[in-house]
């Protein structure tokens, strides 16, 4: 047998995969992978359902349809403040996940350094080594995931490329605050690197919390890339649609690593989510509303069960503390919470760098019947979960 590619010989199976196939094993309520269960807006779906005739059906412009392209430049516009150039400065790619990889492959040579942030986002080792690079681990400390300013530096010190930041973080629901965001910025700039933002919960935050876009800080547009998509902020995790904000040389390059990857997202759905690029301020107001709403409910049942966690600042997920419980190990707590409670999680330690394995997360974008009904069987976790 001719021999398969080094690269990729240590990729694992992703763990929240794994957690969704025990989930649907033991019929326990699957609280593990992030996609809500709710619908999307209506004028969306009705807008593709108009569409599903007339199309488009063929290859939209590779970089992206113009409307979609100008709709968006011109919702950055509104949130931010700052105009970016639909044709030099945007490309459109399938999905955030899509978006990371091709802007990794746009910045970073075989052997370059990025810092990522630990508790990560799985998919960023994986672009990383697919891309070439090699992480350089920075801790965010739980419970608050605060970073250790000399820490930070003596990464930067090591000269890397890029640094990724999920902000609004999954999993640790971290919002970094104007601060922490202007410090990593003077380092950036200090250390020459680019900053690579994911930014696909920024609308998902819970008051008093803001969002802070690192291309506005001074001399940061210049070398921020943003990925992100319109999975969460519209309920549309399966259209596969996002996007990348970068300055135009490296939009030059993303656009054709894009084309060689997927040479373009879905056509129609490009068309009809123009619709919800123009909704106004009322959406977004109802869209906080609506998790603020859920989140309480979620995190309400938790303290009514007196179980330990770390209230989000944003994103829809939720670290609990699985300590009390005598596991050693977060990975057979999740399989048996699944099999003997009825609920799937994620196991902290897939996303962390240090031997962390005290974690579990739950994602709560779920409707209040399947959250009541989460909440009710763990009403008995301590009975069914004593080691
Ligand atoms: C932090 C983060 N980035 C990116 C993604 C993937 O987004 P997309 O659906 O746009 O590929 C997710 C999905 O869970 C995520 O949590």
């Amino acid at each position: 047998m001719p021999s398969l590619s080094t690269r990729t010989e240590l990729f694992t199976e992703s763990v929240i995969r794994m957690m969704t196939r025990i989930s649907n094993q033991y019929g326990a309520i699957n609280l593990s992978q992030g996609f809500p269960d709710f619908a999307p807006p209506e004028k969306l779906t009705r807008k593709l359902q108009e569409l599903s005739v007339e199309g488009p059906h063929q290859y939209a412009l590779t970089w992206g349809a113009q409307n979609f392209r100008e709709a968006l430049s011109d919702k950055y516009l509104h949130f931010s403040g700052m105009k970016f150039d639909p044709d030099s400065e945007i490309v459109v790619t399938c999905g955030s996940t899509e978006a990371m990889m091709a802007a990794m492959m746009s910045v970073c040579n075989p052997g370059d350094k990025v810092i990522v942030f630990s508790p990560f986002y799985e998919n960023y080792g994986a672009d990383t080594i697919l891309s070439g690079a090699e992480p350089i681990y920075v801790s965010l400390n739980p419970p608050e995931f605060n970073f250790n300013p000399d820490e930070l530096e003596a990464a930067f010190k090591q000269k890397p490329k890029a640094i990724v930041i999920c902000n609004p973080s999954n999993p640790s629901g971290k919002v970094f605050t104007r601060e922490e965001l202007t410090y990593i910025a003077d380092l950036a700039k200090k250390y020459d690197a680019w900053a690579i933002m994911d930014e696909v919960y920024e609308h998902i935050l819970y008051a008093p919390n803001t969002h802070t876009y690192m291309f506005s800080l001074p001399g940061m547009r210049e070398r921020t890339i943003v990925c992100s998509s319109l999975s969460k902020t519209y309920s549309i995790t399966g259209w596969r649609l996002g996007y990348i904000i970068a300055p135009p040389q490296v939009i030059d390059r993303a656009k054709k690593v894009h084309d060689f990857l997927t040479v373009g997202a879905p056509a129609p759905l490009q068309e009809a989510a123009v619709t919800a690029l123009k909704f106004g301020d009322e959406y977004y107001k109802e869209l906080q509303k609506h998790y603020t709403h859920m989140k309480n409910l979620f995190v309400g049942g938790l303290d009514a069960l007196n179980l330990k966690y770390t209230d989000p600042q944003g994103a829809y997920y939720v670290l609990m503390d699985i300590s009390e419980f005598g596991y050693d190990n977060d990975e057979m707590f999740c399989v048996d919470l699944a099999k003997k409670v009825g609920i799937g999680t994620v196991p902290g330690s897939s996303f962390f760098r240090e031997p962390v394995n005290h974690l579990i997360r739950f994602h709560f974008a779920k409707k209040d019947e399947t959250l009541n009904e989460a909440l009710d069987r763990l009403a008995d976790i301590r009975k069914k979960m004593q080691k």
